[in-house]
């Protein structure tokens, strides 16, 4: 599997995510596109975004019922995403369903779960969800699940990045943000660590925000994780 850098489009409209693409001369990179531009502008922004060359990772983390996330979950791979996601905790029998529309239209998408939201401390899972097991159990135990319902991956710190490929293997994706380099200020992020120690730890996607986005240069900062962390 080839590593690689995906940029976070948290942009709340299309002309600035497709005028911030448009630096990009030459360079074709893997993008998120989250929900808050997803809810604001749509199917069809995807699909504009997939025609110019990028791949995309759609992160919409869909959590219901089995048979409604079956239904939305055909609806999202249809777009032709290159990896979208569910929540773990929506449990085996929904990653399973959300699975079954993926593999009926098109198999190419990887689809990936959350583990426990890098947000997420372990005072508020024992306090707020109650479930009083150490973090890092919680996390390889929904990564178990993950793959038990046939996923290609997990979106998880990069932190937990070695744990969840001790658990699951080797093949087995772990996509990460919370990445910042060394001279950067964390800003919201907590459980955070650098592209190059990313890929030390077993990353197989780094998702990288503001450390690309609000950069003075955003090309320049994008070829440096590609350096950091793509490259052998
Ligand atoms: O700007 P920054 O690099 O912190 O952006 C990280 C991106 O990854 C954001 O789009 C954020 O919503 C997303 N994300 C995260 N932690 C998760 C899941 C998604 O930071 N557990």
């Amino acid at each position: 599997m080839k590593r690689d850098v995906i940029i976070a489009c948290d942009f709340s409209n299309k002309e600035t995510t497709l005028q911030f693409l448009d630096q990009f001369t030459g360079r074709k990179p893997f993008v998120k596109i989250g929900m808050e531009l997803f809810y604001a502008e749509g199917p069809d922004m995807v699909r504009e975004i997939k025609a110019r060359g990028h791949q995309i990772f759609l992160d919409l983390k869909l959590h219901d019922i089995p048979n409604t996330v079956y239904k939305a979950m055909k609806n999202v791979a249809a777009l032709g995403v290159d990896i979208t996601n569910v929540h773990a905790l929506g449990g085996i029998e929904m990653m399973k369903a959300a699975q079954k529309a993926v593999d009926e239209v098109n198999p190419a998408t990887k689809l990936i779960a959350v583990t426990q939201l890098t947000s997420t401390s372990e005072e508020n899972m024992h306090n707020e969800l109650g479930i009083m097991m150490p973090i890092n159990e919680s996390i390889k135990q929904l990564a178990r699940n993950t793959k038990a319902a046939g996923l290609a991956g997990v979106v998880c710190s990069p932190l937990e990045a070695g744990l969840v490929k001790e658990a699951c293997g080797d093949e087995f994706l772990t996509v990460t943000p919370g990445i910042r380099f060394a001279d950067d200020a964390a800003s919201d992020q907590k459980r955070i660590t650098t592209p190059a120690k990313a890929k030390e730890i077993g990353s197989s996607y780094i998702v990288v925000g503001r450390s690309i986005t609000g950069a003075s240069d955003p090309v320049a900062a994008y070829e440096r994780c590609m350096k950091e962390f793509a490259e052998d």
